[in-house]
């Protein structure tokens, strides 16, 4: 994941073309987060175990760049990471992160900001790839077809930690929103979710909407919270609208 990251914001560079002094710098600041680093390295592996298991971990998108969206994105801690991870195949990366709350996409603006210089700093070269793009928006997921510059389909769309529980009639709307969303040659819905029931029931609504489920697997070092029977990315799963070839 690091290395990934490093290229990601250095525009091609490779960890090991970097002074081991800026590497060391980076690594320590990465981990300085209370949970960040580790949280961002088991979700990092759950992607790959679950994308090899679906069969699309090799996919690069149809289109020039690969198109990302992050649905209900909160404050967004992922961002760099997803980016850095779907860059990996050399691709740029076009993400766009939405949620409804305007002090989310605020925050997560802030987060991404933070994560740039923390990279800056330390010296890495070249901040960002230019054609590395990633664009905040505030508002209702399901009228995201409103904003002219937003892809009409992705090779990703993400869902980390839904909330069924919290309004089932808004997450079947963002839910068919998403599958119609994602490209039809190739495209991959992936959601993470706290608990094992709800993602049960998440499993469950996206197969009634017309998805396919592809892969899905606990996350054996999930990390677990205040609350009982739920941790951080407990369950990843892939799904797509055509069954799988
Ligand atoms: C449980 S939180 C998860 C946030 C984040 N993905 C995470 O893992 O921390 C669910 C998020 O869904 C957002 N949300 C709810 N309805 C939405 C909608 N119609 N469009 C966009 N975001 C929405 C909320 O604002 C909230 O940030």
């Amino acid at each position: 994941m690091f290395e990934s990251l490093v290229r990601h914001f250095s525009q091609g560079a490779r960890a090991d073309e970097l002074e081991p002094a800026i590497l060391t710098e980076l690594r320590e600041e990465m981990a300085a987060g209370e949970h960040f680093s580790r949280d961002m390295s088991h979700l990092w592996q759950m992607l790959e175990t679950v994308l090899a298991k679906s069969g699309r971990a090799t996919c690069t998108g149809a289109d020039d760049s690969f198109r990302l969206l992050n649905l209900a994105c909160g404050h967004c801690e992922e961002a760099a990471v997803l980016s850095a991870f779907f860059g990996r195949m050399g691709k740029p990366v076009r993400q766009f992160a939405m949620d409804l709350r305007d002090r989310e996409i605020d925050k997560a603006k802030r987060r991404y900001a933070a994560t740039e210089a923390l990279f800056q700093i330390a010296g890495v070269p070249k901040i960002r790839a230019k054609e590395n793009t990633i664009e905040f928006v505030a508002d209702d997921a399901t009228r995201l077809v409103g904003y002219g510059q937003i892809p009409g389909a992705f090779d990703v769309v993400f869902m980390r930690h839904q909330n069924l529980w919290n309004g089932l009639s808004t997450w079947r709307r963002i839910y068919s929103f998403a599958l119609e969303r994602i490209a039809t040659d190739g495209g991959t819905l992936i959601i993470t979710s706290y608990f094992d029931k709800e993602h049960l029931q998440a499993l469950e609504l996206l197969r009634a909407l017309g998805g396919t489920i592809l892969s899905s697997e606990r996350n054996p070092r999930s990390r677990e919270l205040d609350y009982p029977g739920k941790s951080v990315d407990r369950h990843v799963a892939a799904i797509a609208t055509v069954p799988p070839a």
